[in-house]
């Protein structure tokens, strides 16, 4: 039958009374399943081990969501073995056959929206809105993907190759082998969930090694995946520490692609060790490397200041600033800069603080580590600009940190260059709208940044100079939509890939050519 054409899914309304009693219910439904215990999957295998990560809720830590059995270098070989046998049989269905899956577990995903995000709302900290987001991401990947794979598999009517006389020529884009998926904690259904269906619908099977701050929204997604009738060994999941689990598969000869997003420094070291061969090895590995960013916001004299502002507080602390996407930087011409700072400080303090099913705009970062890392980076802000507002914790029973502004930070500060992944924001005065450009090209980072400008002279040099992979003009730079805005970035954000785009399911594919004589 027909698909319909790829439509974004719908955002939830909770500015609804009613939309928000059913978010709380099913926060309750829930809570009220807490502090159960889940396995590994290894192809057709349930295991329970005795080692376990304890999942708990960052916003109230002493609330346990789950406990997650945890691999160790043996499991990680089994489950190897388990998708090198399943991709003798995996890579022989149909690209259709293999969408269907992904389009039946949409489904399912969209009528049990609530639940999903009122999981994550738990055990990431996100708000309704964040987690709802988050959800529909998911649901969009999984149905953008499942179109990609199906134009894929006809490419050669819609671009046929040249004719050449007494021969029949065709290119079909066949699968790599097994891939080791390893998203992080911050998108911890959407990423997860894109990064995994790219990889099985176009073939493939893999080994699924979940954040280990989230592990049990990465278990309901791989159980939906069962649920739907996904062969078992397709998706193999392993949750298990980073650096055993982690390198024992990102230098196993066996591992075809590394399918990575997360910090600089993992993705460096991933790329680092997946580049050497294996005794045995019979291909360059391919690693797909998503990492982060120093994003920033640009306004010039020219722009509309008020909803410059608004952008800069949405997208430095939406979900406590923790996206790859969020804006850590503000650069402000010089002739508007007080009137941008005091807007933005108003609009800061705004922001209650606190629990995230209670629905504070503001939650709490993700774990201790985080937690001290941002504090620590709130100790060097001071150092190197002004504290505007904020500059702590904040009160909770979990990692609070009030959300953070610096102003006349020099573009060479750290807290200019380096990647907090929290709730702080350093505004930079520019001279001009050029220098403000060069300020915000300063970086290694090329992920995400928008103009605000009134200009369509600037507008236009903008949108040739500002150097990153999404660059947005008069609006926030968070919240790409799969299809709408494929994402991924420049320089050391990543090996730019474009998720949610048209050429991202090749990057888990290789194209053979059939020629035959006629
Ligand atoms: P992280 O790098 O600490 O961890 C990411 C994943 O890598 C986790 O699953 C972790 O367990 C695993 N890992 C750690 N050590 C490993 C090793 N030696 N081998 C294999 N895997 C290992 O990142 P995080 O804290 O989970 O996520 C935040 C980071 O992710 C930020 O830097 C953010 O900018 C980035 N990010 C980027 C994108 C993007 O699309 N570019 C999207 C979301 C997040
Ligand atoms: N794709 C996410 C955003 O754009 C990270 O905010």
């Amino acid at each position: 039958s027909k698909i319909a054409p790829y439509v974004n899914e719908p955002f939830t309304d909770f500015t609804k009374e009613e939309n928000k009693q059913a978010m709380r219910a099913a926060v309750a439904k829930v809570k009220s399943e807490l502090g159960r215990e889940y396995p590994l999957y290894i192809g057709a295998e349930s295991i329970a081990t005795d080692a376990k990560i304890t999942s708990i809720n960052p916003g109230n830590v002493d609330e346990v969501i789950g406990y997650v059995s945890k691999a160790d270098q043996a499991l990680a070989e089994q489950a190897m073995q388990a998708a090198l046998n399943t991709f003798e049989t995996w890579k022989k269905v149909s690209p259709r056959a293999r969408a269907e899956y992904l389009l039946k577990a949409a489904k399912l995903m969209r009528e049990r929206k609530l639940e999903f995000s009122a999981l994550m709302i738990l055990e990431s900290g996100k708000n309704y809105v964040e987690a709802d987001v988050d959800t529909a991401e998911a649901i969009d990947f999984m149905e953008f993907y499942a179109r990609e794979m199906i134009r894929l598999s006809v490419i050669n009517e819609t671009l046929p190759l040249a004719k050449i006389a007494g021969e029949d020529n065709f290119i079909s884009y066949i699968p790599l082998g097994v891939g080791v998926i390893i998203p992080p904690w911050n998108f911890p259904l959407a990423i997860c969930v894109g990064m995994t269906t790219a990889a099985i619908v176009s073939g493939n099977t893999v080994l699924l090694k979940p954040a280990s701050t989230t592990p049990v929204i990465a278990y309901k997604f791989v159980s939906l995946m069962q649920e739907v009738g996904l062969p078992a060994g397709v998706i193999n999941f392993i949750p298990g520490s980073g650096a055993e689990v982690g390198d024992y598969l990102t230098t196993h000869p066996k591992t075809r692609f590394i399918s990575f997003t997360g910090s600089k420094e993992v993705g460096l070291h991933i790329n680092k060790l997946a580049a050497e061969t294996a005794p045995g090895q019979i291909w360059i590995k391919r690693v797909i490397a998503e990492m982060g960013g120093k994003d920033g916001i640009i306004v010039d004299e020219t722009a509309n200041l008020d909803a410059a502002a608004a952008a800069i507080v949405a997208s430095a602390f939406g979900f406590q600033g923790q996206k790859c996407s969020a804006a850590s930087r503000a650069i402000v011409v010089e002739s508007v800069y007080e009137q941008v700072a005091g807007k933005v400080i108003a609009l800061t303090e705004q922001l209650q603080v606190g629990l995230p099913e209670e629905n504070f705009p503001v939650g709490p970062v993700i774990d201790q580590a985080s937690f001290n890392r941002i504090l620590e980076y709130i100790e060097v802000g001071k150092q190197e600009g002004t504290l505007l507002t904020g500059g702590g914790k904040a009160a909770g029973n979990g990692y609070y940190i009030r959300p953070t502004v610096f102003g006349e930070v020099s573009g060479k500060a750290r807290i200019m260059q380096e990647e907090i992944f929290g709730p702080v924001l350093a505004l930079a005065k520019a001279k001009d709208w050029k220098d403000a450009i060069a300020i915000y090209n300063d970086t290694e980072f090329g992920l995400t940044g928008s103009y605000f400008s009134t200009s369509e002279e600037r507008i236009a040099e903008a949108l040739e100079t500002v150097h990153c992979g999404n660059l947005y003009i008069n609006r926030k730079c968070t919240g790409a939509l799969v299809g709408v805005h494929p994402f991924g970035g420049f320089n050391m954000s990543g090996t730019d890939s474009k998720a949610g785009g048209y050429d991202y399911l090749l990057l888990f594919t290789q194209a053979k050519l059939r020629s035959r004589k006629i």
